[in-house]
């Protein structure tokens, strides 16, 4: 089984209109409410890889019986901590090219809010194969959260693959997780900290390495990614496609190296795997949807392009 961690879930509003202006009052075409938040994301796609998947975060108010009515109607099963204040909102007012973004900043989270999440987690974390942990921390959970959860998995010996940004990535980091999947501008906000390392991505991932986590999955939208493991060092090449919706590619490939590491691929099989699902989610309209059937044609036409050179890592 797969736990999956949304600590600051959100119900996406979007609204299409013609032409958005700053300081202008539209109607909208087209409006539309969802379950979001990038670790649920990560639970749809593995609900369609059809993976035993359990979701568990922080849910509060209105917006939070919205949701858990989402992921009951979409058979999701979960597990979330009830809050006495209401989850947030995101809206996105979508034109035919541009996309403008309104991220509510989450409710505040009491301390014995957290401790019950604390004890709901560690019970969850003896019976999970994998930990999926995904996205921005709310209000008064303090930054160092996600390394506390890392560390709580590993004395369980459950491995855990993290996905996150800025401080909540920096301090998650140091509890050693499995795998990382930063995105460029995280990965180079990353390294910037005090390392001046901006430049040298292939320094940086192996710096990371060397601190115990067993997979760096660097990944870079159209240009794909590079992956860095104990060993391996390779980039992983995309074919050209006419995309979407990119949003999310980064959540669905997170659940394929989950799928891939619970089914036991080695690197570069789950690499290629989890490529496909970040490709596969960049073709479909949906944020957080892949299409399994295409899954098998795509991989076919993701190539690995070895950067070791031959040369042993120190
Ligand atoms: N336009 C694209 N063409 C081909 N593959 C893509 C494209 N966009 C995304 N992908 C695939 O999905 C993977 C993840 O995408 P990306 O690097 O954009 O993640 P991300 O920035 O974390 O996204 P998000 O946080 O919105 O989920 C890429 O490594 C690539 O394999
Ligand atoms: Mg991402």
């Amino acid at each position: 089984m797969i736990v999956t961690v949304t600590l600051n879930p959100s119900v996406d509003i979007s609204y299409e209109v013609e032409k958005f202006q700053q300081g202008g009052i539209f109607r909208a075409r087209e409006s539309q409410q969802t379950a979001g938040g990038k670790g649920l994301n990560v639970t749809r796609v593995l609900k369609q890889l059809d993976v035993p998947v359990i979701a568990t975060g922080f849910l509060g108010g209105k917006n939070g019986e919205f949701i858990q009515e989402q992921l009951e109607r979409e058979k999701v099963a979960s597990s979330f901590i009830e809050i006495k204040e209401t989850t947030r909102s995101c809206i996105a007012i979508l034109e035919k090219e541009t996309q403008t973004e309104v991220l509510g900043p989450g409710p505040w989270v009491k301390e014995e809010e957290i401790k019950g999440f604390l004890e709901g987690y560690s019970e969850l974390v003896k019976k999970a194969e994998l930990i999926c942990i995904s996205g921005s921390l709310p209000r008064g959970v303090p930054q160092d959260f996600y390394r506390d959860l890392v560390k709580i998995a590993g004395d369980s010996h459950c491995r855990v693959l993290l996905d996150s940004s800025g401080a909540p990535l920096a301090e998650g980091v140091k509890g050693t997780p499995y795998l990382l999947k930063p995105n460029l501008e995280e990965m180079e906000s990353l390294l910037g900290k005090g390392t001046g390392k901006k430049e040298n991505l292939e320094e940086g991932l192996r710096d990371l390495i060397k601190t115990g986590i067993q997979v760096v999955c660097l990944s870079m939208g159209g240009d794909g990614a590079l992956i860095m493991g104990r060993e391996e060092f390779f980039r992983v090449e995309v074919p050209a496609i006419k995309a979407e919706n990119p949003v999310g590619s980064g959540d669905a490939m997170l659940a394929g190296w989950a799928y891939g590491l619970l089914k036991g691929y080695n690197l570069e099989k789950a690499s290629v795997f989890a490529t496909a699902c970040g490709i596969s989610n960049a073709l479909e309209k949906k944020t957080g949807r892949i299409n399994p059937h295409q899954l098998e044609e795509i991989s076919g036409q993701v190539k690995i392009v070895p950067l070791n050179r031959g040369r042993k890592r120190k």
